[in-house]
């Protein structure tokens, strides 16, 4: 990345490169201003392995592609968002004013995505969403100028939905942060689970990014459900996979949740994650040429194993360099960068999947149980999912 000081000693030359007719609308031709991307992801809080590892991806895409998408240049900006609603709208406005970037890419938290989401609509810039499931980003918020590169909040949630119901569980009990992911996770599982002949008996709730479980473990005992239902993530969901073992709810309640809850956590959550089941639109497991060519690739790079974060990561990259492309770098042709988007095949490493009218991925979302420190892929728990887009007036 380069420093502020160096950003501002470039803004003349970009000022005389328009002034000399080599505006947006060829941008792929010799000598374009860089592509401005502004990456907005936590790499502070309970989320910050998982922008680290969004960030990972997206930069592996982009050195494959010798730093280019649409034929123009990259230039990372980067802000820490800190996986705080309330910073939110100043973080956005960082990228978007001070350092005026073409495209933003983030984030993780659904709240903090939100915010994004409405700056995007309101100044027109591209935004791709690389983890945030918020229904409402492609629901009422849908905008051509807006796609995700992951899943919906509903998705992963109403697969869990009519797994627990199709294993015999009758009566669940739910928890998860106060917040709307936590809250859309539940309504997804709920509305799958009941529709299937479940009941979701008590729904128990805390503040994000709070970890003190325990009051909450003592009341899911008392309940005696079939199933508990949980959406946590990063470093929360290491501990409340490691505090429900130590609670020895593990051995006698089942506990199902999204992938989230097991994806780049099982080195910390070590034994007490074996055989969780969960969902999620990527495993460790796939065994594709694909997948084993990304996960090699990753590895080769960052010394790390690849998760499901990482593949949203890379396949932001993909999706903004397929749009790109198709409108030969010029930023400003949204509705055409949308529908070559919604056109194309994302070849994905989790398998290949398609963007709705919406902005959404529609994608297979897979069964995985934890053994050996891998999320197996044990099923395929729901067939090419799309999201409901329920508010979206393009869907
Ligand atoms: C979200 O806030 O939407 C969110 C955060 C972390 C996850 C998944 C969803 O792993």
């Amino acid at each position: 990345m380069r420093t502020r000081r160096a950003l501002c000693a470039s803004i003349p030359l970009i000022a005389a490169a328009a002034a000399l007719g080599l505006a947006a609308g060829s941008a792929a031709a010799q000598g374009a201003p860089k592509l401005k991307v502004g990456l907005m992801l936590p790499y502070t809080g309970t989320y910050a392995a998982l922008g680290t590892a969004i960030e990972n991806g997206f930069r592996l895409h982009l050195a494959e592609q010798g730093g280019k998408l649409g034929g123009r240049e990259v230039e990372l900006f980067k802000v820490d968002d800190e996986s705080d609603p309330a910073k939110a709208t100043d973080n956005v406005n960082k990228l978007v004013k001070r350092d005026q970037v073409d495209v933003l890419v983030g984030t993780v938290h659904s709240g903090v995505a939100m915010a994004m989401a409405k700056v995007a609509k309101e100044t027109g810039t591209l935004l791709v969403v690389p983890n945030a499931g918020a229904d409402a980003v492609t629901g009422p918020f849908c905008s051509p100028n807006i796609v995700r590169s992951s899943f919906s909040n509903w998705q992963p949630a109403y697969a869990m939905g009519e797994v627990v119901a199709n294993r015999g569980h009758k009566k669940a009990v739910t928890i998860t942060w106060k917040y709307a992911a936590g809250d859309e996770s539940v309504k997804g599982f709920k509305e799958a689970f009941e529709k299937n002949g479940g009941q979701v008996v008590k729904e128990l709730n805390l503040p994000f990014p709070n970890v003190e479980f325990q009051a909450l473990l003592t009341e899911i005992a008392a309940s005696k459900p079939d199933a508990v239902y949980t959406f946590f993530a990063g470093a929360g969901a290491v501990k409340f996979v490691k505090d429900y073992a130590a609670a020895g709810l593990k051995k006698t309640i089942p506990l199902y949740g999204p992938g989230f809850l097991t994806d780049g956590t099982l080195e910390a959550q070590g034994a007490d994650a074996d055989g969780l089941i969960t969902t999620m639109h990527y495993g460790d497991s796939l065994n594709t040429p694909r997948d084993n060519a990304f996960r090699l690739a990753y590895a080769k790079a960052y010394k790390l194993q690849p998760d499901v974060y990482a593949v949203q990561g890379y396949d932001a990259a993909q999706i903004l360099g397929i749009g790109l492309t198709a409108v030969k770098g010029d930023v400003a042709k949204k509705a055409e960068f949308a529908a070559a988007v919604q056109k194309a095949r994302i070849d994905s490493p989790r398998g290949a999947f398609t963007i709705s009218k919406a902005g959404n991925p529609v994608q297979d979302i897979y069964l995985r149980q934890v053994s050996a420190k891998e999320n197996k892929v044990i099923g395929v728990a729901s067939k090419a999912l799309a999201d409901p887009a329920r508010g979206c007036k393009a869907s």
